[in-house]
């Protein structure tokens, strides 16, 4: 929806910039034809003030501590559905009739397994690599096993990759962490549901009958579903440029699980755990506290911070509540690692520095610490972390596919570098 003009004075040019409003959050403003029409480019390399896109699947309100699916806020989705739900949510923009679940739970369910030969696939890489780097390239190869779905300007077979993905995520997860840990890998199992599936191929070994915890199979769909989407994040801004190029789904997919893997990024769970353990207990929090003050310390206190959230992020404030439910199922209420996060979040969270800086906890700072005490190592967490977020990266990149303005993303820049001069022949350097 075009409303108004803002009226830019460059120079001795005047432009108007035609403001577009969305249904909720900031306007926008429209330089599409501001370079053709003045030569000039706006510069925002954080993308702090820039709107990458139109997008209809997620938004967040920053300043409030909103997250909405589809519209629907995420405690909602958390409390009274289920992850493959919300796949469907933001895959088809509507939550799914009983019916519509039923088919979709089905097909996601007859995609698990993964070829045969993948399973040799893993024997290229070192026990000792870490999950994430298996992942990128276990998934980048998937493209050389389903080339019937790699066309992407056919709706079905986009469809068919979608669904592939997100159902061969969980499996391949798993080979992963079982090829980490040199167990046997274990097959999906149809009866299973999602997470129940997921939890049975990490924890399973041949040699006894695995019985899934329904409070811990709850909670790890519930760790899906706050995982899922989170609007144009680095990781999904790098899905959405890659398959701007008409780059296969794989590919793309591979690209953001490498992003994401960033410790400022999906790879703070492992981070944050990490420096909860580095802290150890409540009596070194202010040391580490003035460490992240410190202008010349690169610390930063993992698993606080959000470009977007100015308030508390909503996911973990869920994301605490299961930390308590899943250590309460396990006996381990008195972890000290938990005691350590609360009273690291109290007292930052009454520190000046932090209050000024609206830095508060966000979804990765406790994650760790309920993964953790599920038995999953931290170097799987943010494997978990991509495994769930393939059906926010898989909806954006569909979304921006049939985006009929679509074209292969190309910044600019300010460049700053040597004008032009004549190369100089060694003789005379
Ligand atoms: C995720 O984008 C998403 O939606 C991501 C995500 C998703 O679901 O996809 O939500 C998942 O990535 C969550 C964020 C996980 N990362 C961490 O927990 C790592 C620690 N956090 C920081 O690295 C940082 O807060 C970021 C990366 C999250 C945000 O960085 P910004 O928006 O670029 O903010 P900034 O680095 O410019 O910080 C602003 C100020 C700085 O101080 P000044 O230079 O203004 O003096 O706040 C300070 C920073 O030094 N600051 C911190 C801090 N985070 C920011 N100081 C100490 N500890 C921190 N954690």
């Amino acid at each position: 929806m075009t409303d108004t003009n803002a009226h830019l004075g460059l120079g001795d040019k005047k432009v108007d910039l035609p403001v577009r409003k969305g249904t909720i959050g900031p306007d926008v403003l429209d330089i599409g034809a501001l370079y053709k029409n003045t030569g000039t480019f706006t510069y925002d390399p954080g993308f702090t003030s820039t709107a990458s896109c139109e997008s209809k699947i997620t938004f967040i309100d920053g300043d409030e501590g909103v997250l909405l699916h589809r519209g629907y806020p995420i405690e909602q989705l958390a409390e009274h559905g289920d992850f493959l739900e919300t796949c469907y949510l933001l895959l088809y923009g509507e939550l799914p009739t009983a019916a519509q679940k039923k088919d979709f739970d089905h097909r996601v369910t007859h995609h698990t397994m993964v070829h045969e030969q993948m399973s040799r696939f893993f024997t290229g890489f070192r026990r000792d690599a870490h999950p994430m780097a298996v992942m990128v390239g276990t998934v980048g190869a998937l493209s050389a096993f389903y080339h019937d779905s790699t066309d992407i300007t056919d709706p079905h077979q986009r469809m068919v990759a979608s669904l592939r993905m997100i159902a061969k995520m969980p499996t391949i997860a798993a080979m992963a962490y079982k090829y980490h840990i040199g167990q046997p890998f274990v097959y999906p199992q149809n009866n299973l549901d999602y997470a129940s599936n997921f939890l049975r191929m990490c924890f399973a070994v041949p040699c006894e009958e695995y019985k899934v915890n329904p409070v811990l199979a709850r909670a790890m769909d519930r760790i899906f579903i706050l995982h899922a989407d989170h609007e144009q994040n680095a990781s999904t801004s790098t899905v959405r440029l890659a398959g701007s190029s008409g780059a296969n789904p794989f590919a793309c997919i591979a690209a953001g699980i490498a992003c994401l893997w960033g410790p400022a990024h999906g790879g703070a769970n492992e981070a944050a755990l990490n420096m909860l353990q580095e802290i150890g207990t409540p009596d070194r929090i202010p040391e580490f506290i003035a460490r992240a003050k410190d202008k010349n310390d690169p610390f930063r206190l993992m698993g606080f911070g959000h470009r977007v959230y100015k308030n508390y992020d909503p996911r973990a404030k869920i994301m605490q509540k299961t930390t308590h439910e899943v250590l309460a199922e396990l006996g381990h209420s008195d972890d000290p690692l938990l005691q350590v996060a609360m009273e690291l979040e109290k007292i930052a969270l009454t520190d000046e520095y932090f209050i000024e800086k609206k830095l508060y906890p966000n979804i990765d700072f406790y994650s760790g610490i309920t993964l953790k005490a599920m038995g999953f190592p931290t170097t799987m967490f943010t494997v978990l972390f991509a495994l769930a977020r393939t059906v926010g990266w898989i909806a954006q990149w569909a979304e921006m596919i049939e985006d009929p303005q679509q074209r292969i993303g190309r910044p600019r820049q300010l460049y700053t570098g040597a004008p032009k001069r004549d190369y100089l022949p060694l003789s005379k350097r």
